[in-house]
């Protein structure tokens, strides 16, 4: 279990079932908290406010906190499936039907890809981002037109991809990859708040090499790898890559 002693806790403010609360510290392993006082080391807070389990830091305190957004993206097509338009669309390409997003955390990447029609997976590491994720994905189960198509909503995973994809016993078509990658400087007036706090709670994920590797064995026709635009290709040259805003979809063949 990943350990977030001294900077993460539970946050009660008198809204909802203080058992759903501690119950949640409990299986983080954190302090439970009914007010933030100055001698407290932690810096991000986990709340449930207007149903929505939220990750806050002090400046986000008394504003709305980091949720998993289940909302389509500006501009996506509200119907089901959403139009596969746009470079994730182009790199996941025609022949695809089951993608396994093994870098899940916001769910922003994996949850587009269940619009345009796909049947994702998502695996995710972190305890904290699997709770919050896992809380999106409720919330997206009853969704009216979730209810009224009857889809399942992706199924979260909690471990490790690189062992996990070492263990699956169907293949799936794709693996999707978006790793933490070191900010090209320090703090990036571009970067999203929820990246810049995924970051400063979780660390750069060191073992990408490994996992793209690992995930190039287990994917039945292609690995797809979403990198800022000024990092080097995780697996080296790959065979197609598609140009976003300040970003790069790397493919990778199987045959
Ligand atoms: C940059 S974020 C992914 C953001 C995501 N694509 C989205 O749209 O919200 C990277 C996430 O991958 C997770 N991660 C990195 N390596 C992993 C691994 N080997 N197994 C499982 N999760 C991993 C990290 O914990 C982190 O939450």
């Amino acid at each position: 279990m990943q350990k977030y002693t001294g900077k993460l806790a539970v946050l009660y403010q008198g809204e909802g079932d203080l058992s759903r609360f501690q119950e949640l510290a409990e299986r983080l392993a954190v302090p439970l908290y009914k007010t933030i006082s100055n001698e407290i080391s932690e810096c991000f807070f986990l709340s449930w406010r207007d149903d929505c389990l939220k990750l806050l830091d002090k400046e986000l305190l008394k504003k709305g906190g980091l949720v998993v957004d289940i909302e389509p993206r500006n501009g996506e097509q509200r119907s089901w499936p959403a139009p596969k338009q746009g470079p994730l669309a182009q790199a996941l390409g025609r022949k695809i039907k089951t993608v396994v997003d093994a870098t899940a955390g916001w769910g922003q990447d994996g949850l587009h890809i269940f619009r345009m029609g796909y049947e994702v997976l998502c695996i995710e590491r972190s305890p904290v981002m699997v709770e919050l994720l896992q809380d999106g994905l409720n919330r997206l189960a009853l969704q009216d037109w979730i209810l009224k198509l009857n889809l399942q909503v992706p199924r979260l995973i909690n471990g490790n991809a690189i062992e996990i994809l070492r263990a699956l016993e169907v293949q799936p078509d794709c693996i999707y990859l978006d790793p933490m990658f070191p900010p090209k400087l320090k703090k990036t007036a571009l970067a999203k708040k929820s990246m810049v706090v995924l970051r400063d709670l979780l660390g750069d994920d060191h073992d990408k090499d490994e996992l793209f590797n690992v995930a190039l064995n287990a994917a039945g026709r292609r690995v797809i790898v979403k990198s800022p635009d000024y990092a080097e290709p995780l697996g080296g040259r790959p065979n197609e890559s598609y140009q976003g805003k300040l970003l790069r979809y790397d493919v990778y063949f199987k045959d």
